[in-house]
This record gives structure tokens, C-alpha cells and sequence, in this order.
């Protein structure tokens, strides 16, 4: 912990994991009224990979993908702050963050929970910003991690052919604020359209006998595909404007738009409101489906490691999903 003062922070490591069982989407088509040629057409995805092994969850994927980041750079794990786990399928309702800071030896980190779908990596970058930026922290490791394969409704074609399981995660490092990286960001939500993107509970008819009282159960994933694409297409642009406004920049400057893979229309629908070249659109949503909050840090290991980024390279982040919420970080790189 230090005192309090304004840092700067940086991202200084990257990792990320997924299960080995690919489903492509010929297979797919075995298990419901479907085609490759419709979900390819209508979304871009090819295969996804899905968490089959009994006892697995979200948190085996989120301790590779942190321990990947950490082995990186060599990092001691004693020396990480604090740990934010985004997820929407955690396998412990209280928190699977704990978890992980056991499992990667982080003993002297904080650890907990964020809830936010596909948005919710953003928002935790945006937090670990925080704690890094007035001082709290120096070190913080941010997950971003689903299993949405566990809520799915296998026979739901509409959904089911959508989501994949994946983690990724980053270490982001205070530093002199000359040297910040993270130069902006704007979050948002609208509660009014929560019913578009959901994992509902649902109580049980019949209460308990003497306290009255009703339980109940999650159900599966429902959405409203059109107006969630609808939502994505109209608010995403505007968010990074915005973001980009305030730092007197334009498009003309942004080197890298990384956005929430969810579907590649939906993608090259804002690349083009934004007059964003699709040489700098990053993508990797045909091999791994929609990843929920895994999807933003699963796509930028991936360049990473393929060392297609450069440094300074201006980088838009942005996350949409359930809330409905949404949110856009620009980096330098
Ligand atoms: O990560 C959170 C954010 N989520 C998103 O961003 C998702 C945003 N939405 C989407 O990506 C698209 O809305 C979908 C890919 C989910 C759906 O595409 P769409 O073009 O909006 O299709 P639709 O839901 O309007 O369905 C069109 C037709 C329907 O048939 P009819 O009513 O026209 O006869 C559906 O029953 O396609 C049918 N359909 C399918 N057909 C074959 C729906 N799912 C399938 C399927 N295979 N898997």
C-alpha cells in the first residue's frame, strides 16, 4: 500500500487460457436446428471452445490466465495488491476471486468479485485504475473469465451457438503518470434494457411452509438478439467519441479498436461509424465465440503475443453487454 497521490498506470503483462474441446460449428449443427452457414454469416464465429472436464470451472481457466501473466515477467505473486475477477459464472455465488488469489500465491492481495457480463473486464481495468491512480495499490492483477457453456440452454439455437469459454488477464502496474497509459475512459448503463441480456433467478411457486419465504433458481442465458445488437451499434461509437474527445484526438489517431467479440457484423458496424480501417479492427471471434468478459483480455494476449502491437500504439478498448452496460478505455501502448 502507499500513500496518497495521483499515479499513472500501465498494463505490464498479459495472459490468457482456454479449455482444449473445440466445437465447431458443423457440430453445432448436430445438437440444434442450425447451419455453419447461418451462425458464420450472422456472427463471424467458426468454432468455440467449451469446458467439458467434470469439476472444472471458471476458476481453473482464471488461475492459468493470471499465472500465465505473472510467469511472463517473472513476478513474485506476493507482490500483487489486489485481484478483480470480472465474471458473470463464478462457481461460488459469494465469490470466486479468493479462489484464485489462493491458488497463484498471491497472499497479501485483496481479492473480489466483479459482476458486469461482457463489460465487466472494462470495468474492472477502470477500477484497478483507480485504486493504482489515488494510490492505494501498485500492483493489480484483473481477470476477466466465463463459463458461459454452464448457463447456456443447449437447446436454445438462438444463444447456444453464440458463447464460448475463455479467461485472460492482465497485470497493470502504477507508474510516474508521465508514463500512464491509461489516458481515458467512460462507462455507462441502462438499467431500463436489463431484460434483454440475462441469467435470471427464478422463485419456485410454492413458498417454504412456516417462514413463507420463496427460493428459487438461476435460469439459463435469455437474450433479445436484435435490440442488444441494436444497443451495441448505436451506443459503442458514441462512448468512444466521447473518450476520444476529451483527449483531443480523433479516429485518425487510434492504431488499435479492440472491441467486446460478440459478433464481427457488430464489430465492422462501429469500425465503419468511426471511419476505423479494418486492418486495425483485432479479432479473434472465429476461433473462440462470444467469451463474455473474457473475450476483451483473451483478444489482446493474443496480439500480444504476436507482437503486432507497438509501443505507443494507441489502443480503444470498449464493453458492451448485459446491464445493459458499456464502457470504452483508451491506452497507450
Ligand atoms: O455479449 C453480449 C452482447 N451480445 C450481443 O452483442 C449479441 C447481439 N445480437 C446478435 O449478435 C444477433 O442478434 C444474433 C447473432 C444473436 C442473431 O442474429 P439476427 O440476425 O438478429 O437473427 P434473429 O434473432 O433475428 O433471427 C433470424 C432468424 C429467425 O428465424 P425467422 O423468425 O426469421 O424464421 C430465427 O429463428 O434466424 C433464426 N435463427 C437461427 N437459424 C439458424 C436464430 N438462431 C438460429 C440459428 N441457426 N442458430
Amino acid at each position: 500500500m502507499k500513500s496518497c497521490m495521483v499515479q499513472g498506470a500501465k498494463i505490464i503483462s498479459t495472459g490468457s487460457a482456454t479449455p482444449s474441446v473445440k466445437v465447431s460449428n458443423e457440430q453445432m449443427s448436430s445438437i440444434v436446428d442450425t447451419s455453419d452457414e447461418w451462425i458464420f454469416t450472422r456472427t463471424g464465429i467458426k468454432e468455440r471452445r467449451l469446458l467439458t472436464k467434470y469439476g472444472q470451472s471458471v476458476t481453473d481457466l482464471a488461475t492459468r490466465a493470471s499465472l500465465q501473466a505473472i510467469n511472463n515477467i517473472s513476478m513474485d505473486p506476493s507482490s500483487i495488491d489486489l485481484i478483480i475477477l470480472a465474471t458473470s459464472s463464478p462457481n461460488d455465488l459469494f465469490g470466486s476471486a479468493s479462489k484464485i488469489q489462493y491458488e497463484i500465491g498471491a497472499v497479501n492481495a485483496l481479492a473480489f468479485d466483479i459482476t458486469a457480463a461482457c463489460s465487466g473486464f472494462v470495468i474492472g481495468v477502470v477500477t484497478a485504475f483507480q485504486f493504482i491512480s489515488n494510490g492505494t495499490y501498485e500492483n493489480v492483477l484483473v481477470i476477466g473469465a466465463d463459463v458461459l457453456s454452464k448457463w447456456v440452454d443447449w437447446s436454445d439455437r438462438s444463444t447456444c451457438i453464440l458463447f464460448g469459454d475463455a479467461a485472460g488477464a492482465v497485470i497493470i502496474q502504477s507508474c510516474s503518470s508521465n508514463l500512464n497509459s491509461i489516458l481515458n475512459f467512460h462507462l455507462s448503463t441502462d438499467g431500463n434494457y436489463a431484460d434483454h441480456l440475462s441469467i435470471a433467478y427464478k422463485e419456485q411457486l410454492d413458498p417454504h411452509p412456516i417462514l413463507n419465504l420463496y427460493q428459487g433458481s438461476f435460469q439459463y442465458v435469455s437474450m433479445n438478439g436484435k435490440e442488444v445488437y441494436k444497443f451495441a451499434v448505436s451506443q459503442v461509437p458514441l462512448s468512444i467519441m466521447s473518450c476520444l474527445d476529451k483527449l483531443n484526438m480523433s479516429t485518425e489517431d487510434v492504431d488499435w479498436l479492440l472491441l467486446h467479440q460478440a459478433n464481427e457484423r457488430i464489430i465492422m458496424a462501429v469500425a465503419e461509424k468511426l471511419s476505423i480501417s479494418s486492418n486495425k479492427v483485432i479479432s479473434n471471434l472465429s476461433k473462440y465465440g462470444n467469451t463474455s468478459a473474457a473475450s476483451i483480455p483473451l483478444a489482446l494476449n493474443e496480439v500480444v503475443e504476436l507482437n503486432q502491437i507497438s509501443r505507443n500504439d494507441i489502443i480503444v478498448i470498449a464493453g458492451f453487454g448485459a446491464g445493459l452496460t458499456w464502457g470504452t478505455i483508451i491506452l497507450r501502448w
